[in-house]
């Protein structure tokens, strides 16, 4: 068969460029590796930039995050036993972040899909892009056994960061960059109301810690585990006792318990392969990039390069002009270096790693004081976290 752009992974940003194309009446065919309950089953992301909140609306897809997604105009930082509340909206000119689960995103996304009737082939096995230094390019994939191939315009690698798009790059023509963390999060989904209405981030010399949550009723908590650590090692009531040890007492005292229904361990990395095009390949969102999840960066990103590579394939089907896909790889590469130097500097200020000593500790405590003591240092860290322009 043949249609305009094959999209390789119905993640958020598989699924939300395939909703902006069909949008301009660009044909697309999404193939994806897993079923689709296992894509909604990961638990991932939980804070938008209003530029994605904006995307998905433009997507048609916003309806539902509008109504139960909850503003929000700051966050906390923890150390020395406090609460230091940082004002996005006061820094930023009323910029706020929306809290909104990935899992919700992708939901609504599938839901807009599949009304539209627009094809989504899952469990799709074997999946691979070729022929992409050519103007015709095709995939080629397996289904029930049976191999299948559709010729496109355009190809576009969605597949995160284990998908086959970028191995299919020949490797010469990739730079890598990488940083792994001795570190993991274990993070948990809980039943219970959040200890704050707004997220906090702590620093404290047990490890760092993330109170964040799904909605009024829903918890989403994260504590700072060795890398080699086990979910089988930590009950809920460690979990919990862990917690509130690194949280500030007023903050402590707040944590509702209960039975956690998720629970999982992320390792933290920051990766990024450049260039992201490739002829009539592109590279989208963790196919590209990974950043480690402080700064709550992974899924905006994803969301931002849809935004670029979107706009560089309206042009050319609209008019015309290959110029804005020849400019994606640059554009995009140029907002993720930020957001990854944003990622690693809130990674690095706020855990606690195998050499930091007691030295190290006051260093990140007084940059934290300085932080949130100083208009220019608290508006860097509010302009880069609701989300630098594109
Ligand atoms: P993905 O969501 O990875 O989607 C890729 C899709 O491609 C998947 O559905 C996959 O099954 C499919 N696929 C893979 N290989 C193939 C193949 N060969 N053929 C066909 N399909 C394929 N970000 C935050 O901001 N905050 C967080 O707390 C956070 N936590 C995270 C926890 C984990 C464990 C991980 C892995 C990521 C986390 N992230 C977080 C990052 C964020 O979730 C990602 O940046 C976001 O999911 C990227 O979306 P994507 O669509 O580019 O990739
Ligand atoms: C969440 C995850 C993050 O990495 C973060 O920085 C903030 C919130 C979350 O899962 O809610």
């Amino acid at each position: 068969m043949r249609t305009q752009v094959v999209i390789i992974g119905s993640g958020p940003s598989g699924l939300l460029l395939g909703q902006l194309l069909a949008g301009i009446g660009v044909e697309n065919v999404i193939l994806e590796r897993v079923d689709r309950d296992y894509v909604l089953g990961r638990v991932r992301a939980g804070v938008l930039e209003q530029g994605t909140v904006d995307l998905l609306d433009e997507a048609g897809a916003g309806a539902r995050m509008r109504a139960e997604g909850l503003p929000h105009d700051g966050i906390s930082l923890a150390f020395d036993n406090r609460l230091h509340r940082i004002d996005l909206a006061a820094l930023t000119g009323g910029k706020r972040v929306t809290v909104y689960g990935q899992t919700e995103v992708t939901h609504d996304l599938m839901d807009k899909r599949s009304a539209a009737g627009l094809m989504t082939v899952y469990d799709a096995k074997n999946v691979l892009p070729q022929g992409f230094d050519t103007a015709s390019p095709f995939v080629t994939y397996e289904k029930d056994g049976v191999t299948h191939r559709i010729d496109c315009d355009f190809i576009a690698g969605c597949d995160g960061f284990h998908g086959v798009s970028r191995k299919s790059v020949p490797q010469d023509a990739l730079k890598l960059f990488e940083r792994a963390y001795p570190f993991g999060w274990l993070g948990i989904l809980a039943e219970v109301p959040p200890a704050d209405h707004e997220l906090i981030y702590a620093n404290h010399p047990r490890g760092f810690a993330l109170c964040s949550m799904r909605s009024e009723h829903r918890s989403r908590y994260y504590v700072q585990c060795p890398i080699d650590d086990k979910v089988e090692n930590w009950s809920d009531e460690r979990f919990w006792d862990e917690l509130r040890l690194r949280l500030p007492k007023e903050a402590a005292e707040k944590v509702t318990v209960g039975p956690s229904f998720e629970k999982s361990i992320a390792p933290l990395r920051s990766f990024v392969a450049e260039p992201m095009q490739f002829g009539r390949l592109s590279l989208v969102g963790d196919a590209a990039h990974i950043v480690p999840p402080t700064g709550a960066k992974g899924l905006n990103l994803a969301a931002s390069d849809v935004r670029y590579l979107f706009s560089g394939l309206k042009e050319f089907y609209l008019d015309k002009s290959p110029a804005g896909i020849d400019a994606y790889s640059g554009k995009a590469l140029s907002r993720v270096w930020k957001a990854v130097r944003f990622s690693w500097w809130m990674t690095t200020m706020l855990h606690r790693f195998p050499d930091t000593d007691a030295f190290g500790q006051r260093i990140q405590e007084a940059e934290l004081d300085y932080l949130v003591h100083s208009q220019a240092a608290a508006t860097s860290l509010a302009e880069n976290y609701v989300g630098l322009p594109y």
